[in-house]
């Protein structure tokens, strides 16, 4: 029944990863309809970074529920937007902030570019190759990977300038060496200023600090601290899309504490709300103030149940941070495993409990895998896993379960992965 309804009822647009009906989650577990157990190493596409129903989250979200639903914080003032406004804008170590509330992370990602815009009067965004920043037609014009995001839907938006991305693995300026393809990036971008933009023209630069949807890419630090730094040099705002690195992805609440960069612009979205829409555009006073009153806004931005399932989410994050920064160094042992197991995996990265396998034909030539991940991701639901893949060719499988997993329970996962390779090279060989 459910494949009739959705081949029936929803477009083919919306693509389906596994083929499982959900009907209760719980931690880091869901249940389909006959009671089967998956371990969810997805979290719904980053999001449920505290699991399924985080008990906290679940009696704020009652709490509020039972109050009012929604009032439109441009009709009346309500609390749960300005404690989270107040929540957020501390979370931003770089000065005093303020904290615009939205639904998703793209209409934060258009709302930074609107801000950035304004606020420098130049029209000009600087992208980079492999960035995903969203589907409407500004976010989606900003996005790098053609199909299936961009393509067929032509005329996209003005003013966006994209430039290379040191994809340490996969170099396009053919370098072995992290730093040297992250140095060879900079010194595109300083001559992007002679032939793709003139540095009074751009707005912004934005920037994943770890690439999420293109692949799970760790750039190497020199590459993101010099392009603050170019940025800092000609008053260029930096953007640090964080809409799926933030919230403790990758074991600090900001990836970008990471690297020695002060971000004036941090967008979020996805883990925020644990699973309700929510996202926000977070930063530097000036910068947001600089818009005149009535510019920003919208109907459902900082709903008020998500707000509060927000405040609650922002709370727990918080606690398990230490328990996030154990488990990514964890994950990265386990993974290691297994790449030293099984050549058809080519790169494991990852920054803390963010981390990704690439999946290769051949580990010389790098040629992508992308059939292989396909199959993994069907053979993982037979195995009780649910997997999702990522990067421009498809062949990347990102591991991101909640951060607040107990070892054991990402043992069993592993476990469960492991299988799951071991039978789909076993189908490919026989
Ligand atoms: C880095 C990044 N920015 C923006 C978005 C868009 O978020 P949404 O799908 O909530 O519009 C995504 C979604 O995957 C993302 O990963």
């Amino acid at each position: 029944m459910p494949h009739e309804y959705r081949e029936k009822y929803v477009p083919r647009g919306v693509y389906l990863t596994c083929n499982v009906l959900i009907e209760r989650g719980e931690g880091p577990f869901v249940y389909d309809s006959s009671g089967r157990e998956y371990i969810d190493f997805t979290t719904g596409i980053a999001v449920l970074n505290l699991g399924h129903r985080p008990p906290k989250v679940v009696e704020a979200i009652k709490g509020q529920a039972d109050k009012f639903l929604h009032q439109c914080i441009h009709v009346a003032d309500y609390m749960p937007y300005l404690e989270l406004a107040k929540r957020l804008s501390e979370s931003f170590l770089w000065g005093e902030a303020k904290t615009l509330l939205l639904n998703s992370g793209a209409e934060a990602l258009e709302n930074a570019v609107k801000i950035s815009r304004y606020y420098r009067k130049a029209p000009g965004i600087i992208v980079f190759d492999y960035a995903f920043h969203g589907r409407t037609l500004l976010t989606m014009s900003m996005t790098s990977k053609f199909r299936p995001y961009k393509y067929g839907f032509y005329a996209y938006a003005p003013g966006i300038v994209r430039l290379p991305y040191p994809y340490p693995y996969r170099c396009v300026f053919g370098s072995s060496s992290p730093e040297e393809c992250g140095e060879l990036a900079l010194e595109f971008f300083e001559h992007a200023f002679k032939t793709y933009i003139d540095p009074d023209e751009a707005a912004a630069v934005v920037l994943e600090p770890v690439i999420g949807e293109g692949g799970y890419i760790v750039p190497p630090k020199n590459f993101v601290e010099g392009v603050a730094k170019i940025t800092r040099e000609y008053g260029i705002l930096y953007v640090s899309d964080e809409v799926q690195t933030g919230m403790g992805r990758t074991g600090t609440f900001w990836a970008i504490e990471q690297f020695n960069v002060e971000p004036d612009l941090i967008t979020v979205g996805k883990a925020v709300a644990s699973g309700l829409p929510l996202s926000a555009v977070i930063g530097r006073k000036d910068i947001m103030d600089s818009v005149h009153e009535g510019g920003l806004g919208g109907t459902f931005g900082g709903n008020p149940v998500s707000a509060a399932a927000a405040l609650a989410t922002v709370e727990e994050i918080r606690n398990v941070l230490g328990h996030a920064k154990k488990l990514g160094e964890y994950m990265e042992k386990r993974l290691d495993e297994l790449y030293d197991k099984y050549d058809v995996i080519g790169e494991h990265r990852g920054l803390g409990p963010m981390r990704a396998l690439e999946f290769v034909k051949d580990r010389r030539s790098k040629e992508p895998y992308k059939k292989f991940v396909g199959e993994l991701i069907r053979e993982g639901v037979r195995n009780g896993i649910l997997l999702l893949s990522a990067g421009i060719y498809g062949n990347v499988i990102r591991v991101v379960p909640p951060i607040n997993i107990e070892f054991e329970v990402f043992d069993e996962g592993v476990e469960r992965l492991e299988r799951s390779i071991k039978n789909v090279l076993q189908a490919v060989v026989s």
